[in-house]
């Protein structure tokens, strides 16, 4: 079987977006599993801000991917061939598969986790739901809302990059637990749709709007909290708005990303201080041993009719690098993925 790859061929300058010009798309001999090796046919690939710190010249916390490898990424995909005993043809997993058509895996007592190796035991339609509402994005809004942000009903959120994946997640798990929540995003359009379609109580457009201005309109007594994506100014402007004992929860900075010279602090952290509240990072990582907790409830919100997976799908391997720009253009809505072949 041939096996189309999409293989690192340079990376991208501090200021560019990433595109296909980053990569060669090759075809090359699919791999013969070995002992203790599965072959797994690529079904859908996810998408995450963290990849261009995969390849990007800046410094970031993820592994460096060598130049002439296949750009790594997670992806939902079926057992075609197995030599491993926990694992049999038909299967579903979820692995880092890479973008490529079939991926030869090791699931080992050290690999096989949820958020590495791991088969999927109770499979959801479309499969592409456990990379999203199901997977790491709906973690990341789940635990981040309730665990880091301790989030309770009567609080005001505000969250940003309200549009995007986690984004548009959390605000969803937010109205579940009664919040009145407020999104900040980057188009007309995208402030409609949070507020008709997911039933935010308030967008900010930050590109038209003035958020510190439109901030005090709708949060005259503060935030509770602050469920932050982007970073830079819009997080310092938002640490002006905070109520006593905020929690400002520090997600990703995905407006940071492309900055070249010297990241310079939120001005406005003192009134951490006149607040008496917290700002706190984390990391989706960590709650592994927990993840059955958000897994069942955002499960059974869907199953309910609930919530909304916001699932974004750009159709073809072939668009893989446009699939992943679009999270630094803003032309996604909700958790982008690509989806590679049917689900069997
Ligand atoms: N802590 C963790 O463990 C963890 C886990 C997963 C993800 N994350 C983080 O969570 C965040 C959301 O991830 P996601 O996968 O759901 O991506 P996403 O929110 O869908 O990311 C893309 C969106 O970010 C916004 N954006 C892009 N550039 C921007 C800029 N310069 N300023 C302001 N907004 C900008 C765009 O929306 P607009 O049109 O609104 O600009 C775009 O649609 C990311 O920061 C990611 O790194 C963290």
């Amino acid at each position: 079987m041939q096996n189309r790859q999409w293989r690192l061929s340079r990376r991208p300058e501090p200021d560019e977006v990433i595109s296909p010009q980053n990569f060669d798309f090759v075809t090359a001999p699919t791999e013969t599993p070995k002992d203790g090796q599965v072959l797994v046919r690529t079904l859908v690939l996810g998408t995450s801000p963290a990849q261009r710190g995969y390849v990007s010249t800046t410094r970031s916390m993820h592994e460096k991917l060598p130049v002439g490898a296949v750009m790594r990424g997670r992806g939902v995909g079926v057992v075609v061939e197995s030599r491993h005993a926990a694992f049999k043809p038909g299967d579903i997993m979820t692995a880092s598969l890479g973008w490529q058509d079939y991926a030869v895996i090791t699931p080992t007592t050290e690999t096989l986790s949820i958020l590495n190796i791991s088969k999927v035991a109770n499979p959801v339609r479309p499969l592409s739901l456990h990379l999203g509402l199901l997977g790491g994005a709906g973690a990341t809004a789940y635990f981040g809302l309730l665990d880091v942000g301790q989030a309770k009903a009567g609080d005001t959120v505000v969250i940003s990059a309200a549009a995007g994946g986690v984004g548009a997640l959390a605000g969803q798990v937010a109205k579940r637990m009664g919040c009145r929540v407020i999104g900040i995003c980057g188009s007309a359009a995208k402030c409609d749709w949070i507020t008709r379609d997911l039933k935010f109580d308030a967008a900010i457009n930050y590109k038209t709007e003035n958020v510190d201005a439109r901030l005090t309109e709708l949060c005259p007594k503060g935030l509770n909290v602050f469920f932050d994506n982007v970073g830079g100014d819009i997080l310092n402007t938002t640490l002006d708005h905070l109520a006593n004992r905020a929690r400002v929860v520090i997600c990703g900075y995905i407006s940071t990303d492309y900055a070249t010279g010297p990241q310079v602090g939120p001005a406005n952290y003192k009134n951490l201080l006149r607040n008496r509240s917290r700002m706190e990072g984390f990391y989706i990582f960590d709650y592994v041993p927990r993840w059955h907790e958000a897994e069942d409830k955002l499960r059974s919100w869907f199953e309910a009719g609930a919530i909304d997976p916001v699932e974004d799908i750009d159709h073809g391997l072939e668009n893989m690098p446009d699939t992943l720009a679009s999270l630094f253009k803003g032309t996604n809505r909700g958790v982008k993925l690509n989806r590679v072949a049917p689900d069997p």
